[in-house]
């Protein structure tokens, strides 16, 4: 999801740019991973890691593939960046935080994830940044995007369907469009930010069922449908799921702001966009 409109965004500057499938770049692969060292492809200025294992909920059943791909392929591409005098940009995650603040998390607030994935991404930025000091590691929050399945698109999928729905009215984030963590992230590129850990979200928060109003009205507004809304607040508890979530990730990003980054949109103009390009065709 994130690498689709990244690519775009990185193309639209007319850099040069290598997006390769996982056939050829499968970062987990160490022999694909040696390409990259043996300069068979590249060198490249950057490496930027758009790549995860991000099925939250399956992964606490499936730790050992969470942690192969989250945890240490980060530190094997950016050993591989290191070697090839490239930058390691790596993408992570507000859920290395345990949701128990009541304040916005800095950089400087101690991590301590409830589930595998988020353990499995600190361990990433971990690994990362002890292979390459050079790295430059962006924890993002509820991401959301044009290209792939993502919060927004199930809850418009079910208004459109008629479906009634209850969703969580108790976990508090901030939703971030890919498009604008694309753009900060090319800005970081461009104003050459020192190496580090930044949060990039976006400005404005929300609870799940908040985001889902929001997201349902923008739609049924732009595509004027006389549609319904059938949504009810409920608790986590109403909703169990096998990983626990922080209740509280809102992400503090003055940090990159003082690099230069320009803060991400208003939530509702870049949802407007979102619902102007998303597909909904199964996916
Ligand atoms: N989505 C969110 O709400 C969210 C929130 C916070 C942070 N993040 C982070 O943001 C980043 C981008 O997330 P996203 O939502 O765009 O993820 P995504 O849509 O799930 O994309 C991840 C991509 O990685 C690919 N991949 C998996 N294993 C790979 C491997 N071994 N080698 C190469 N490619 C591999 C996947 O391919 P297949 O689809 O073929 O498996 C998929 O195309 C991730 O680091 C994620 O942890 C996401």
């Amino acid at each position: 999801m994130l690498g689709t409109d990244l690519l775009a965004a990185l193309l639209r500057r007319n850099w040069s740019v290598d997006s390769p499938w996982m056939n050829d770049l499968d970062i987990t692969n160490p022999q694909h991973l040696e390409k990259i060292r043996r300069r068979d492809i590249g060198p490249y200025t950057h490496i930027i890691n758009c790549a995860a294992y991000t099925a939250v909920d399956k992964a606490e059943s499936e730790a050992m593939a969470a942690m192969r791909i989250n945890a240490v392929a980060p530190g094997l591409l950016a050993f591989a960046a290191r070697e090839t005098g490239a930058k390691f940009i790596h993408i992570s995650t507000d859920f290395v935080f345990d949701g128990f603040a009541q304040n916005p998390y800095t950089e400087a607030d101690p991590p301590n994830p409830l589930g595998v994935y988020g353990k499995s991404k600190l361990q990433g930025e971990q690994n990362a940044i002890k292979e390459n000091d050079q790295t430059i590691i962006f924890r993002t929050s509820w991401l959301y995007g044009a290209h792939g399945p993502c919060f927004p698109r199930t809850m418009i999928t079910h208004f459109l369907k008629g479906t009634g729905l209850k969703v969580v009215n108790d976990q508090t984030g901030c939703p971030t469009s890919t498009v604008d963590l694309s753009e900060s992230i090319c800005q970081a590129i461009e104003l050459s930010i020192p190496a580090g850990i930044y949060h990039a979200t976006g400005g404005d928060q929300a609870t799940w069922f908040q985001f889902a109003q929001l997201a349902i009205s923008t739609y049924r507004e732009m595509h004027q449908l006389p549609n319904e809304i059938k949504l009810a607040p409920c608790t986590t508890a109403d909703y169990p799921t096998p990983a626990r979530r922080p209740a509280y990730s809102v992400l503090n990003t003055a940090k990159l702001e003082s690099t230069g980054v320009s803060p991400h949109r208003p939530f509702p103009e870049s949802l407007l966009e979102y619902c102007s390009r998303v597909d909904l065709t199964p996916q």
